[in-house]
């Protein structure tokens, strides 16, 4: 964290001449905003909704051409948003109908205010400054803000306190301090009671927030970047900041059903006959399991896009054995081409021929060192060579590889053979990428070389097979990274620290727009205890993503692996993943519609109860569960935060009150878990597979309360609901004096359900059966007394 200079006790050298905007000298007034023609450079100031404003500054006066990369929506694609102009002789006021932003003219500098005319985002006195190469705007905080998201961070939820720079790298061996991981996000949410906005830097060349190291009470914004540009997101809740934000960058499409449940990693499983033996493992010992994932032994040497002929024999005949007991099987792709002009390599030959691959600025082509060796790297920043790649994939869904996982695209390489002493490096920056009509260098681009192999990766699916959703994975990214892929934590190790720091880092990317998440179960790196493994478990339970791995050398992760007791917990664990699929695949496409996080900080569904504010080590999956996952061992109860409202404890059914800290019993079994008054939880009968997910019958659970639910259905798999192929039925609970009264209302949507009960469990009280007619219905129930809130 500190700088070089200051570990010796230097002063940071910083250039010593920085310039500054000065005084506004004239305003001009366009359809869409203003531009600011300051004594020194350009602000110019775009209003796209009432909530969203477009800031830029340009030191040239000139303000750079849209990328074909670029990951937020064009200007123009907003319709047009009513905003006031008001001028005075010291000040401009800009005004919408949710926010207002007051210029000061001498020196310039902008600050917010909310409709109660709360100030918030504020520049300080000349906070904007520049140098040769990089531009500064310091603005200040206020006493009671707290920072989250910024993507993928280690560490706790909220990051006010120090700085961070957004620059994609592997980070083997990562902890609570590093700082530059896998992803990149330059997106902050702040959060006050009763405020929260959001700031996207949108500036894919490298940056840095520093949110309060150099001074708490300020955050520095750097860029080394031609000019400075950030859009202004207000909410005032953090759920309609991530609406905006997410309307911005783009949603998760729903994923396939599958996707949702327990999936299987390991490096490696090595052999076709060790894949089936995994599966065979599960099925015999009834652990619902969906997916198997092959690591990189399954290549030839690995090159990418080639099976293995010795070990990998029949790709098809292992697909089509995996799909008849209900798995589907993931296989990783790598970005890296092995450098190979010997051996009839056709990705090689092909990607040579058409000059796919980065070179250097001198011309020569830039190679790197990763798992084949020497590698060549395409440049996906090329719509020809995302095209290319993505129609490479067809040796892998060919073979019926079902989804597709992107690693080391950082990109992750080395400066000499692995295991060679060398070390990480990046692509040179002055390396020239980007197609012909809009030519870059790697500087620009390289925080987007996951996201856009992601992509290609993602679109070539679609090509390849446009019958099926398209599930890939990816390590790296940046912001908009959610419309192309779901995001695991990369390398995590199998500690307590670990297990503990997952929850933040899941939220934080949740609050960064990227909901579709998750950890390695079990910790990739090291070895799990079996009661590690077994609170990994519990957890696991709450990702978004679902899946366990471990590294090369390390003793077996797989969830029997650690005796009969912690194998038991693993699979009560996953069976209750299992019976929450309807109710999470709800979240997903409430995800996809709004923008939602799945997995959800508390302060989220609670932003004016500053109790959440800190809270790291608990979490709500959509609004209905609580979860107090345990992160330390030898725990056996712990303390929860109940925010307001009636919760229920899951494994009781014994009722609490917030707002208060309660402390539970968390015995090695038993997740901390609570459902909020008032919910309405769907429930899948019990399955091993999304494969074999009995559709004849639905559980409600129903929680004395008044809330509503809306439970969204489709076939799981197909595109078949973009034209209208999907159910919604949304149910209303409403409490009176010793009643519930449960509201069904008419099914929409064209997506027929099989001809299926719902079976009804109002709580403490013998389940009630009841045809799912599709047509309105009105059910009341009588509430024993202790179960009342
Ligand atoms: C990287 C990945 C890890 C994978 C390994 C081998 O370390 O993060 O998940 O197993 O490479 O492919």
């Amino acid at each position: 964290m500190l700088e070089p200079g200051e570990i010796f006790g230097q002063f940071p050298a910083r250039p010593p001449q920085r310039q500054t905007c000065g005084s506004l000298q004239e305003l001009q007034i366009h359809p869409r905003g203003i531009q600011l023609l300051c004594r020194q450079g350009c602000w110019s100031v775009q209003v796209l909704t009432p909530r969203l404003l477009r800031l830029r500054f340009s030191p040239s006066g000139e303000f750079l051409p849209r990328r074909s990369w670029d990951v937020a929506l064009a200007d123009e694609e907003w319709p047009p948003a009513f905003f006031e102009l008001q001028e005075s002789p010291t000040q401009v006021h800009l005004a919408t109908s949710q926010v207002q932003l007051q210029i000061d003219r001498d020196p310039l500098r902008f600050s917010f205010r909310d409709p109660q005319g709360q100030v918030f985002c504020a520049d300080l006195p000349a906070g904007l400054s520049w140098g040769s190469d990089d531009i500064r705007l310091v603005k200040s905080l206020h006493p009671a803000e707290r920072i989250y998201g910024l993507g993928e961070r280690a560490g706790l939820l909220n990051k006010r306190g120090r700085r961070y720079s957004h620059w994609t790298r592997d980070c083997w061996g990562y902890d609570a301090q590093s700082d530059n991981l896998y992803l990149a996000i330059p997106f902050a949410l702040v959060l006050r009671p009763g405020l929260s906005y959001g700031l996207f830097l949108h500036c894919t060349h490298w940056s840095q927030f520093d949110l309060g190291q150099a001074d708490p009470k300020q955050w520095a914004i750097e860029v080394r970047a031609p000019e400075l540009d950030y859009y202004l997101i207000y909410g005032p809740t953090p759920a309609l900041v991530l609406q905006t934000y997410t309307q911005l960058t783009g949603r998760t499409p729903l994923p396939p059903l599958w996707a949702l449940g327990y999936q299987q990693c390991r490096w490696s499983y090595a052999s076709a006959a060790q894949v089936l033996a995994v599966a065979k493992q599960f099925r015999q010992r009834q652990i619902p399991c969906d997916a198997i994932y092959l690591d990189i032994d399954y290549m030839r040497g690995y090159r990418v896009f080639t099976w293995d002929p010795r070990r990998f024999p029949e790709p098809a005949q292992l697909m089509a054995q995996l799909h008849e007991a209900g798995f589907r099987g993931v296989a990783i792709v790598d970005p890296g081409v092995k450098f190979d002009p010997e051996a009839d390599y056709a990705v090689f030959d092909e990607g040579l021929a058409q000059d796919f691959f980065i070179r250097r600025a001198d011309g020569h082509l830039f190679h790197g060192y990763v798992w084949p060796g020497k590698v060549l790297f395409p440049d996906f920043s090329c719509p020809e060579v995302r095209r290319w790649w993505g129609s490479w994939q067809r040796v892998l869904t060919q073979a019926g590889v079902d989804g597709i996982w992107n690693d080391m695209n950082e990109p992750a390489l080395n400066d000499r053979p692995f295991g060679d002493g060398g070390q990480i490096v990046d692509i040179p920056p002055d390396a020239p990428q980007g197609p012909p009509e809009e030519r870059t260098t790697h500087a620009e681009v390289h925080n987007l070389y996951g996201l856009l192999m992601a992509r290609a990766s993602r679109e070539g699916l679609e090509q390849l097979n446009p019958a099926r959703r398209p599930f890939v994975l990816t390590r790296s990214g940046f912001a908009g990274i959610q419309r192309w892929a779901a995001v695991w934590t990369g390398d995590n190790q199998s500690s307590w620290e670990h297990l503990e720091m997952s929850l933040p880092m899941l939220l934080n990317l949740g609050l960064s727009g990227v909901s579709f998440v998750g950890a390695d179960i079990g910790g990739f790196g090291g070895n799990a205890t079996p009661e590690l493994f077994a609170r990994w478990m519990q957890m696991g339970i709450l990702y978004p993503l679902m899946r366990g791995h471990s590294a090369l050398g390390t003793r077996p992760h797989e969830p029997w692996s650690f005796g009969p007791e912690v194998e038991a917990i693993a699979r009560q664990a996953i069976q209750l993943r299992y019976r929450l699929l309807p109710y999470l695949y709800s979240l997903f496409w409430e995800s996809s519609q709004t923008g939602s996080p799945i997995l959800r900080p508390l302060f989220y569904e609670f932003p004016d109860d500053p109790q959440t504010y800190e809270i790291s080590d608990q979490a709500l999956l959509g609004s209905a569960l609580l979860a107090a996952p345990v992160v330390r061992p030898g725990v056996r109860c712990r303390a929860v935060y109940l925010p307001a409202g009636t919760w229920f404890d899951w494994w009781t059914g014994q009722a609490q009150r917030g707002p208060g800290s309660i402390l539970v019993p968390a015995s090695l079994e038993q997740l901390p878990l609570f459902v909020r008054g008032g919910s309405i939880l769907p429930l899948a009968p019990p399955c091993q597979s999304t494969a074999h997910l009995r559709r004849d019958q639905l559980h409600l659970r129903l929680y004395p309360g008044d809330g509503s639910f809306t439970l969204y259905e489709d076939d799981g798999q197909t595109l078949a609901y973009q034209s209208g192929h999907w159910a919604t039925t949304t149910f209303c609970l409403r409490q009176e004096a010793h009643q519930l009264i449960l509201e069904i209302q008419p099914r929409q949507g064209s997506w027929i359900p099989p001809q299926r009960n719902w079976i009804l469990e109002p709580l403490g009280q013998s389940p009630l059966i009841l045809a799912d007619s599709g047509q309105a219905q009105q059910i009341r129930l009588p509430t024993p007394e202790g179960s009342r809130p």
